[in-house]
């Protein structure tokens, strides 16, 4: 008997395959098939790609091993029973990115609208078990109608039991989510569950009440791309932390996304051989160094200049601009960076800021990824907006996720640090590992202008003329920065480390990272959710 099944194929006069194999092949085809070539044509005209096309451009080229084809609806209400449903619309399985493991599920606009029942519900409810089981990422492409209307409680249930998950696997396996058609109702709750969502530009909408709800409630117009499209998710709401011009720009972002992400809480992400120098200088700090203090600029010039090769890869760059977030690799070891960017609203803290940077650093800490905090805060934004709009309970999500965070933490103050925001910005007495300063910080409560006018009132009374006034504010003033906006006051109480060298900031912060590698701080190893801030 010839058991080597590869010379079937090659035989030159095959036998014609069993009935059982047969049987096989024209159920998978059928099964494959999707919604007919109508709906697809219909896809296609709307500038998308078909739920197989994605999982093919977004995997390593032919790792994808689909599970789950032949399951079925049981509903059989409203003319159900009667349909074909291909997968119940919605494909699963598992395959590889860059030749790490990953579980993927697609949903399937041809089929009923890729809406979701019992059966599609738990075809993604079995691949989430599975990815948590085996520790590996979890990446949702949802195209879809929403709750499939004909299976009444049942597609609601089928929601409950994905958002169960979705919270179970939070801060355990990195959670993807990748809209790349409609997302409407409740189902938009899975995303916001998870760690990361991608939007493309003109295909891709999320809200809970649609254009038609929102008028009849409050009169409001509005078009589906206006209220829900990538713009406003990743300009206003923060819903959505990566926009693509396209399905293939988009699928490029998150395979680079999981090149800075382990493949669970029990790993670290991937260390790559770096062959940037690590003692290569930065002589832009130098010049920042001069720079007028009041003068803004934006801090990518300075994460580009000491990161590894000048990449950055920014999370949320659309949103709260005035704190940036996103990972770089610094000797080869990924690194979350938070910083202030004194290009927007002075790189003062808002509370869009402060959700922004806390929800960040508690997902780094879930994946045991370093944190760098580049800093030059003002302070907290003022205001009756602020005040009224909770700045006080935002702002201290940044106090609570640093505080939390057990991951390697180096801060440097580049320029300005006042006030709560020093604190706030991953402080020495926050339990900051280390805490670096350039020779230009300016480290206290508040800014001379303000500090003098509260502890010099009387005297600035007293001034006779505007003149007067303005000379002896300006002279205090002078003092004050003389004393406070420097340093060495910080530093000679040990809430700095180290003043260093401008141009030796990226070499500082390698070695420190390299001597964090090993660090055990308590309570490291709890499991951390990464709730929506
Ligand atoms: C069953 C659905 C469906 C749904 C779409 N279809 N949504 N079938 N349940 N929820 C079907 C349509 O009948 C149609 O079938 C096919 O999918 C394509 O839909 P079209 O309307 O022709 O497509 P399009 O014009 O592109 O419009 C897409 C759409 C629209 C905007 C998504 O279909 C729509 O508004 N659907 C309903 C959205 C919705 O309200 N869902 C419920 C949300 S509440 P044929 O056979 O003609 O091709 C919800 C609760 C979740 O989801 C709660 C979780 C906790």
């Amino acid at each position: 008997m010839d058991n080597d099944l590869t010379k079937t194929s090659k035989s030159p006069s095959p036998r014609p395959p069993a009935a059982s194999v047969r049987r096989l092949r024209e159920a998978v085809t059928k099964a494959s098939a999707g919604g007919g070539q109508a709906r697809v044509d219909a896809q296609k005209a709307r500038g998308k790609f078909t739920a197989r096309e994605r999982i093919h451009y977004l995997l390593d080229e032919g790792s994808f091993q689909e599970l789950d084809l032949l399951v079925g609806t049981r509903a059989t209400a409203f003319g159900l029973g009667d349909k074909e449903i291909p997968g119940d619309g919605v494909i699963t399985g598992f395959g590889q990115i860059a030749g790490r493991e990953v579980c993927v599920y697609a949903q399937d606009f041809t089929v009923l609208g890729g809406s979701l029942g019992l059966a599609h519900a738990q075809k993604i409810c079995k691949i989430m078990d599975l990815a948590c089981e085996n520790r590996v990422p979890v990446i949702g492409l949802l195209d879809s109608g929403g709750a499939r209307i004909q299976e009444g409680v049942d597609s609601l249930d089928g929601y409950a039991e994905i958002f169960y998950r979705n919270v179970k696997c939070s801060g355990v396996i990195p959670q993807i989510s990748v809209i790349l058609g409609p997302c409407a109702g409740g189902a938009v709750y899975s995303p916001a569950l998870t760690d990361f969502v991608f939007m493309v530009e003109g295909i891709s909408q999320m809200f809970v009440t649609g254009p038609d709800v929102v008028k009849a409630a409050t009169g409001e117009e509005v078009s589906f791309d206006g209220l829900g499209g990538s713009e406003a998710h990743a300009g206003k709401s923060g819903v959505c932390h990566f926009v693509a011009k396209s399905e293939p720009d988009c699928f490029r972002q998150v395979r680079e996304l999981l090149s800075y992400l382990p493949q669970s809480r029990w790993e670290r992400a991937p260390r790559v051989a770096n062959p940037d120098p690590i003692r290569r200088t930065v002589p832009l700090l130098e010049k920042m160094c001069d720079l007028d203090p009041r003068r803004p600029y934006r801090i990518h010039h300075i994460i580009w200049q000491i990161a590894d090769e000048h990449k950055f890869f920014e999370v949320q760059p659309i949103y709260a601009k005035n704190v940036v977030t996103g990972f770089c690799r610094m000797g080869g070891e990924v690194v979350g960076v938070v910083a202030n960017n004194p290009a927007h609203l002075a790189g003062a803290l808002d509370i869009n800021a402060s959700d922004k940077a806390a929800r960040f650093i508690r997902m780094l800490n879930a994946f045991n990824i370093p944190v760098l905090t580049l800093v030059d805060v003002p302070g907290y934004w003022p205001g009756v907006q602020q005040e009224h709009g909770g700045i006080i309970r935002h702002g201290a999500k940044i106090l609570h996720a640093y505080a939390e965070a057990t991951v390697p933490k180096i801060t440097v103050i580049l320029r300005k640090a006042y006030g709560g925001a020093y604190i706030a910005m991953s402080s020495k007495h926050m339990r900051g590992d280390f805490n670096f300063a350039l020779p230009c910080a300016e480290i206290a409560v508040m800014g001379p202008a303000g500090a003098v006018e509260i502890l010099y009132s009387r005297e600035i009374k007293a001034c006779k003329t505007d003149e007067e006034k303005a000379a002896l504010k300006a002279k205090l003033s002078a003092e004050y920065a003389a004393k406070f906006a420097s340093p060495y006051q910080t530093a000679s109480t040990g809430s700095i480390d180290e003043v260093i060298e401008p141009a030796q900031l990226r070499y500082k912060v390698v070695r420190a990272l390299r001597f964090l590698r090993e660090k055990r701080a308590p309570g490291a190893h709890e499991n951390r959710g990464n709730i929506p801030l």
